[in-house]
């Protein structure tokens, strides 16, 4: 990468994304959602765990023979059938990578009872055969945020020295905070020998909600590559959203100089796809993405956006892809909304008819959660035939 400040973006909504219980997609959909993220322009597109069912495999290697532009990435465990199982499904790519990973903390090298040495042992095994089969290789230290300092510095540099070219530095359980999560990727690069050789990934989970926040702070601290997944679907509280740090690159470019190469404008679309084919329905309130992310209900709110939409939107809903109405008609609203909402509908109306229409909004809004366009044009009906 010529441009230090330049940041790939790392989809894993079909590996990491699709652990989530009851978000299995079908291959279809995980072909569809390949063939969106490659157009969008992800850098690396996490196809899935080829090792862990036929359909898995079938899923990485159909994406990988398909995809244009993408580098096309699969999962493995340090074990030599998984990277080998991983090679034969992704090998189709025009850029293929394979991704090992192994957890690194006490709690985690307590699980497949291996001591420091030994687990250093398999790294150097594991990354070494990795590299023998692929060019592009990622290593991950699962649950590095809570692995000793020193060993974690030791098993990077063993990673790197077995050519690695991509290392990742997981939040696997969401417990980093911020400042947390940039001292170490700063950490990392001083200490490890060859650490400037490699690019450092930060891959976040949301336990505490710090997903998004932790890994901006890895790349403020050099990190270059952000794994993520669309509506921030995984495992639990799930993963850094996508949507959520590209585009808070773009509208804080001017404190974070950081760019990605995602089209924005097909956020909206991917988000709806992923969230039909997962199951798993978006939050009314999620950033970027949430059905009310850019609706606005009150009075003062809609009579501000009426005169200069910058008053309450940071982004353009046009930037992710979003073309509806952004006047949501409820009790909150106000007559310069009603106008403004009749007006769209097609109705142009006085002073005096806008004031009984407006009175039995109104009252109507009091009965009803929120009132649609259809509400609205019923209410202007009765009211000119009424009046
Ligand atoms: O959260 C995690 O540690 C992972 C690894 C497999 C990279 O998803
Ligand atoms: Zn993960």
């Amino acid at each position: 990468m010529t441009d230090p400040n330049r940041v790939l973006i790392f989809d894993t909504t079909l590996r990491d994304g699709e652990q989530s219980p009851g978000a299995t997609m079908s291959h279809t959909e995980k072909l569809d959602i390949a063939e969106m993220l490659d157009e969008m322009g992800v850098d690396v597109i996490e196809a899935g765990f080829p090792i862990a069912s036929e359909g898995d495999f079938a899923a990485v290697s159909e994406i990988a023979k398909r995809a244009k532009n993408s580098v096309i990435c699969g999962l493995a465990r340090a074990q030599i059938p998984d990277i080998d199982r991983c090679w034969e499904a992704v090998r189709h790519a025009k850029q293929p990578r394979i991704h090992t990973f192994i957890g690194t903390s006490p709690l985690h090298r307590a699980i497949p009872n291996l001591d420091m040495d030994q687990m250093a042992a398999r790294i150097h095994e594991t990354v070494t055969h990795a590299r023998n089969l692929c060019d592009n290789v990622q290593w991950s230290a699962m649950d590095a945020t809570r692995t000793e300092h020193d060993y974690l510095c030791r098993v990077v540099e063993i990673a790197i020295k077995c050519g690695a070219t991509t290392i990742n530095i997981p939040d696997t359980v969401g417990y980093t905070a911020p400042r947390e999560s940039a001292e170490l990727i700063r950490m990392l690069l001083e200490r490890v020998p060859g650490a400037d050789t490699v690019i450092f990934a930060t891959h976040c989970h949301n336990d505490l909600g710090m997903a998004t926040a932790n890994s901006l702070a890895a790349v403020e601290a050099g990190a270059r590559q952000i794994e993520c997944t669309i509506n921030g679907l995984g495992e639990r509280a799930g993963n850094t959203a996508l949507e959520e740090v590209v585009m808070a690159l773009k509208v804080r470019h001017d404190i974070m100089p950081y760019t990605t190469r995602i089209d924005t404008t097909k956020i909206m679309g991917l988000s709806r796809r992923v969230s039909q084919a997962s199951g798993f329905l978006v939050q009314p309130n999620k950033a970027v993405v949430g059905k009310n992310a850019f609706l606005h209900e009150s009075g003062i709110h809609q009579d501000g956006v009426l005169k200069n939409v910058e008053t309450f939107e940071i982004m353009k809903p046009a930037d992710i892809g979003l073309h509806e109405a952004n006047i949501a008609m409820g009790k909150h609203s106000g007559r310069a909304a009603l106008r403004a909402k009749l007006k769209e509908l097609g109705y142009e109306m006085g002073d005096n008819q806008l004031r009984d229409v407006f009175v039995r909004f109104k009252a109507l809004a009091d009965r009803k959660k929120e009132v649609y366009d259809d509400d609205l044009v019923a209410l202007v009906q009765d009211t000119t035939t009424n009046t």
